[in-house]
């Protein structure tokens, strides 16, 4: 198994990973932005992604995407095949773009939004903090890539404030409490309720409609 900074010699796997990706979308029913193959190769091609391969088999992606002059960078797109998921693969994939990100852009802002608790549990132990959505880039094309995302029209209908999603933030200014807070795991039961609490509120609004 190897995890990789990806380049052109890898566009042979654009197709596979929109297909996991849209896969995925279908079986989570919720929050997953869709790609295309053109979107992806662009991101294997510009030197700020990664990518895990076992003997030439896709296991995983995820890439860097540069926002507000550098001021802020995301990871986002983070995949796993479903054969080489639990195996912890997500959370060395993840940990490869953080330091990619963080050596490229060191006075950069990292940040991501999901809804899934394995997401939330990897940020937390590189030390990401939750955020509201104001923490983060005000860039609308950042927010564009949410239109292909089901719940686009909570993230409408909230004037961007909020949405299913939980925004994260590592701060390099505050990376001495980050280190301390490795140690700590993140309280799932607490994310669950929240979560749980957002889509009573905003699906059943939805639904009324
Ligand atoms: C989410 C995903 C990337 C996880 O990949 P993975 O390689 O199976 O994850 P890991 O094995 O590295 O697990 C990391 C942690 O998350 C936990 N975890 C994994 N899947 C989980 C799930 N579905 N629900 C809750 N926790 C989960 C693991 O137990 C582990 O926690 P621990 O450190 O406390 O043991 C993978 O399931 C996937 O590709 N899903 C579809 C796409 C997606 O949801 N992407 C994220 C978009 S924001």
């Amino acid at each position: 198994m190897e995890i990789v900074i990806a380049n052109e010699s890898h566009f042979k796997y654009a197709e596979i990973i929109c297909e996991t990706i849209a896969e995925s979308a279908k079986v989570r029913g919720t929050g997953i932005a869709k790609r295309t193959p053109e979107y992806i190769k662009q991101r294997l091609a510009n030197g700020n992604a990664v990518i895990a391969l076992d003997d030439g088999k896709f296991v995983g992606f995820c890439y860097i995407e540069v926002w507000g002059h550098e001021k802020y960078v995301a990871n986002s797109g983070l995949i796993v095949h479903p054969d080489y998921r639990n195996l912890g693969m997500a959370k060395k994939i993840k940990k490869a773009v953080f330091d990619l990100s963080v050596k490229k852009f060191p006075d950069a802002k990292i940040f991501g939004i999901t809804t899934g608790l394995a997401v939330m549990k990897i940020n937390y132990e590189l030390g990401y903090q939750p955020v509201t959505f104001s923490e983060l880039t005000d860039d609308p094309q950042f927010w564009k890539g949410c239109q292909t995302c089901k719940n686009f029209d909570i993230l409408t209908r909230t004037d961007q404030k909020m949405c299913l999603c939980t925004g994260m933030l590592y701060d390099p200014a505050k990376k001495q409490a980050a280190k301390e807070q490795k140690e700590d795991k993140l309280n799932s039961k607490a994310f669950k309720r929240l979560k749980s609490i957002k889509e009573h509120l905003f699906l059943k609004k939805k639904q009324k409609k």
